[in-house]
């Protein structure tokens, strides 16, 4: 295996590494090896995912005596639903998983989110490894053991915490990616930038050195789950603009992918932060540039009121009976939670 690999542990209610490196995917066969015995493997990733990386993931697991099976659905976030979930534990019963066998999600956002939510289910939860294959499950959603599918009612409805064994970030396959959906991944970076200030201040260092950028995100993550796994508090400062973005994905019926709604999402904040006073307009002109410098080369802009969108993401999970909690923006690497009224939330967010 190759000497210029960084290694994250979170130690978390279990403990795993997350491995960042270039042209990894050829030994994900050893770093499985390394913490999951001999076993059938069920690999489970999308249409797109597998033209592109399975062959490679697959040699080099059964070149270690694994015994791999695939399941790939269509790409997209239509299909994080009960019924691609019901498909893929059929698979999983089908091809005679055991518990001591594992899955590999092999994927993005929703093919993780999915995997794992499988393996966190099927006979009571079985292993399961993350190669995420997007900047966007890079740096947010294959660390920290998030797993979900959504309900015709709203995203992720249905989930469980499920810690992964392994994480294996390749960054080279980043520059395998749509544009779009690379810009996608930076608007979860821009994210991190306003809640980290080592993130903040990489991007207006050096906005191209992913790999430092990639690790810098993951460790701010590992701070906050190895803090708060299961989101009792800290960890709830990782949903920056993610209310607003959730009713964005909504109104859109799920056709702005979820990085692009984040982006818009964290500058309805930074505009609310700025009118309740949260933050000064020098403040909000330096954190909005540096979202920008992130996001402003793909026109984020969805065509929907800040009144429809404050509607929709009433839907959102983080609502709790007649409040919903909105993280704010107080300062680079200072955002809080805000617990406001559903009915106060339309004017709240107007600017
Ligand atoms: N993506 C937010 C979290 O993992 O908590």
């Amino acid at each position: 295996m190759q000497e210029n690999l960084s290694k994250i542990c979170v130690n978390a209610s279990t403990s795993y590494d997350v491995i960042i490196g270039r042209n990894i995917l050829k030994d994900t066969g050893e770093m499985v090896c390394s913490v999951i015995n001999c076993c059938k493997i069920a690999l489970i990733t999308d249409d797109i995912v597998d033209e592109l990386f399975s062959s490679t993931v697959i040699s080099s697991l059964e070149s270690k005596g694994f015994t791999v099976v695939k399941f790939a659905f269509k790409n997209g976030e239509e299909s994080k639903n009960l019924s691609v979930y019901g498909e893929i534990l059929e698979f999983l019963a089908k091809n005679e998983l055991t518990r001591t066998d594992a899955v590999v999600a092999l994927g993005g956002g929703v093919v993780g989110d999915m995997a794992g939510f499988a393996s966190a289910t099927y006979l009571r939860g079985i292993s399961y490894v993350q190669i995420p294959t997007t900047l966007l499950a890079q740096i947010d959603s294959s660390v920290g053991g998030k797993t979900a599918i959504d309900l015709p009612s709203g995203k992720n409805l249905v989930g469980a915490f499920c810690q992964p064994k392994l994480v294996i970030c390749d960054v080279s396959v980043i520059d395998n990616l749509p544009f779009d959906t690379y810009l996608a991944g930076m608007g979860e970076m821009a994210k991190y930038a306003l809640l980290d200030k080592k993130v903040f201040d990489q991007i207006n260092k050096d906005i191209t050195d992913l790999e430092r950028l990639i690790y810098l995100c993951v460790d701010y993550k590992r701070s906050i789950v190895e803090e708060d796994e299961f989101e009792g508090g800290k960890r709830k400062l990782l949903n920056l603009g993610h209310t607003p973005a959730h009713g964005i994905e909504k109104l859109s019926y799920y056709q702005v992918p979820h990085g692009k709604a984040v982006a818009q999402g964290l500058e309805i904040i930074l505009k609310a932060s700025l009118k309740h006073g949260y933050i000064e307009q020098k403040t909000y002109e330096t954190l909005l540039e540096t979202v920008q410098k992130c996001t402003r080369a793909r026109g984020v802009k969805a065509n929907y009121s800040i009144d429809e969108i404050a509607v929709a993401c009433l839907a959102d999970k983080k609502r709790s009976g007649e409040y919903i909690t909105l993280i704010m923006v107080y300062g680079v690497g200072d955002c809080r939670p805000v617990k406001i009224a559903v009915k106060d939330i339309k004017e709240y967010l107007s600017c």
